[in-house]
This record gives C-alpha cells, sequence and structure tokens, in this order.
C-alpha cells in the first residue's frame, strides 16, 4: 500500500519522502514505482516528461529523522496496533509540531494512535484501497480528537491526488471493510464447507453481482493477514461472529498462505 500512496502523491504533485526501515526495502518500493509509471507511459496515460517529474520528486530513506520537514506523514506499516503506536510515538518525536500524522489503517482505532502523540488534534486517518493508483475512493477517518483543520487538510489532500474523499468516524472497519468484510469471511466460509469450489464462487459473484473480482482473489490481493487483522479488529470492536475470522483463514495465515505478495493464497501466482 505504501508504494501506491507514494505514486498517488507524487503524480499529484507533492514532494513524497518514501521511509522504509531499511534502504534496500525503500529503494525496491521506489523499482516498482518506476515500473507501474513505465506501464501508464506504455499506455498512453502519462508522458515520459510527466513520470519523470513524479519520480524526480521521490527521495527514499531509512532513517525517520528525514521526515522530519514533511507537513503530512502517511504511515501505512503492518495493521498491528502495537507496531503503530510505538511508530506514532517516534513520529510525534521526529516531525514539526505543525505536522499533520496520519494513518492508512484499515479498522483499528485512529484515537489510540492521536493519544501515543502531544498532537491528537493533528492526527486523522487516511484510508486509500487497493491498488491505490488506480482505486477513487480514500476514507477519511475522524477521531474524537480531531481538528476540524486536520480533516479540511486531509480531504484536500485526498481531493489533490485525484481521489474522491468520503467522511467516517473512527469505528473499526469505518464504511467500505465493515461492509466488505463479513462478505469476505463468508466466501471462505462456504469454500471450507465445500458447498461450491473456489473457482465458482468466485465466478458467481463476478457474473452474478457483476464485481470485478471474486471475494477469494480479492482476498488475495488484500492480503490473508492483513484480512485476518482487519477481522480481528472487527470482532474486538462489535462481538459479532460475522467477523469471527473463519478457521481456514486463519490456518492459512498461519501457513503463510498471504496471497499475491507471498505467491501463493488461495490461487497460485508463482506460475
Ligand atoms: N492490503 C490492502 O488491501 C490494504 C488496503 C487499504 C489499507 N491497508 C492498510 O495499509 C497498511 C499496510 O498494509 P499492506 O497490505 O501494505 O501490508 P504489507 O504486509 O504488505 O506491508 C506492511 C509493511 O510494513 C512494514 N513494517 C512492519 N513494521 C514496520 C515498522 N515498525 N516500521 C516500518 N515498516 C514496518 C513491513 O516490512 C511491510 O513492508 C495496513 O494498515 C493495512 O490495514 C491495506
Amino acid at each position: 500500500m505504501g508504494s501506491g500512496i507514494v505514486e498517488c502523491a507524487s503524480r499529484a504533485g507533492y514532494e513524497v519522502v518514501l521511509r522504509s526501515r531499511r534502504l534496500e526495502t525503500a529503494e525496491a518500493t521506489l523499482a516498482g514505482l518506476e515500473k507501474s509509471l513505465a506501464k501508464h507511459v506504455e499506455r498512453g496515460k502519462l508522458s515520459e516528461e510527466d513520470r519523470d517529474a513524479a519520480l524526480g520528486r521521490v527521495t527514499v530513506t531509512a532513517e525517520l529523522g528525514e521526515l522530519s520537514s514533511c507537513d503530512l506523514v502517511i504511515e501505512s506499516v503492518v495493521e498491528d496496533l502495537t507496531t503503530k503506536k510505538h511508530l506514532f510515538r517516534e513520529l510525534d518525536r521526529v516531525c514539526e509540531s505543525s505536522a499533520l500524522l496520519a494513518t492508512n489503517t484499515s479498522t483499528l482505532p485512529v484515537v489510540e494512535l492521536a493519544m501515543e502523540t502531544n498532537r491528537p488534534d493533528q492526527v486523522c486517518g487516511i484510508h486509500f484501497f487497493n491498488p491505490a493508483p488506480a482505486m477513487s475512493l480514500v476514507e477519511i477517518v475522524r477521531p474524537l480528537t480531531a481538528a476540524e483543520s486536520t480533516i479540511a487538510e486531509a480531504r484536500a489532500f485526498a481531493e489533490a491526488c485525484g481521489k474522491t474523499p468520503v467522511e467516517v468516524k473512527d469505528q473499526a472497519g469505518f464504511i467500505v471493510n465493515h461492509l466488505l468484510f463479513p462478505y469476505l469471511n463468508n466466501a471462505v466460509r462456504l469454500l471450507e464447507a465445500g458447498v461450491a469450489s473456489r473457482d465458482d464462487i468466485d465466478a458467481a459473484m463476478r457474473g452474478g453481482c457483476n464485481f470485478p473480482m471474486g471475494p477469494l482473489a480479492l482476498l488475495d490481493l488484500v492480503g490473508l493477514d492483513t484480512s485476518v487483522a482487519i477481522l480481528d479488529a472487527l470482532y474486538d470492536e462489535f462481538r459479532d461472529p460475522h467477523y469471527a475470522a473463519v478457521p481456514l483463514l486463519r490456518r492459512m495465515t498461519t501457513a503463510g498462505l498471504l496471497g499475491r505478495k507471498a505467491g501463493k493464497g488461495f490461487y497460485d501466482y508463482r506460475k
């Protein structure tokens, strides 16, 4: 997700600092960005000049301190509250007191991240969808602590990236994942119960609902570990059995069958 967000911001004209824990990861992400932009050029959707300009606006680093002069920082690390809380404490320490700190979390309570900082009024969720350059929606998540100006700035940023922002309260799953994940989870339940095959479940939802992608293919795209983390956060908040991750989903995650990013999930991408 991080690389997609960098692509959106750099193409919109923002100077972007791409930070990963290891420089090699940051450089690999930049290589991915180059590849993605090259595809847009090939398809005639981006000029070579604009591609070069977008790449010229991105710098990569492994140093958190290099984020110090950013006006807006969007974290998109693993969907784990402890990891994100730790990162927000660090970001609060290194960033200018005027900077806005945002999270791309899919479900976690944004207020918990805000309260790790000395600027809870300047923290909100800016939730992109996968793949970020292609998906038009951004959810702007308003924790109880956020100032009106924070939400306005986040919305303006999303609009500058060419996205359609919607505003939502800081409640697990926000709008999209609140509605989407019971459906995805139930698709795995059908597969687990042997009601239908993988291909037939996906074909049914593509053909019957005109969805561009079946639920099992979509889980592979999201990542099964991220999906379990999303369901766990939803279940923690609502205690609704629809959000209890189906055992097969959890077992596949434990087995490392995480979907596209691992080369294998419900489908095999290694061929
Ligand atoms: N996958 C999706 O479809 C999707 C969609 C929207 C939002 N999100 C959200 O985006 C975030 C990232 O999801 P993803 O799917 O890209 O996950 P991912 O597992 O593909 O990538 C997470 C990255 O975070 C890195 N990381 C872990 N701990 C870190 C730390 N302390 N500091 C810096 N980097 C660290 C990992 O090395 C990894 O590269 C999550 O909050 C997720 O909920 C995901």
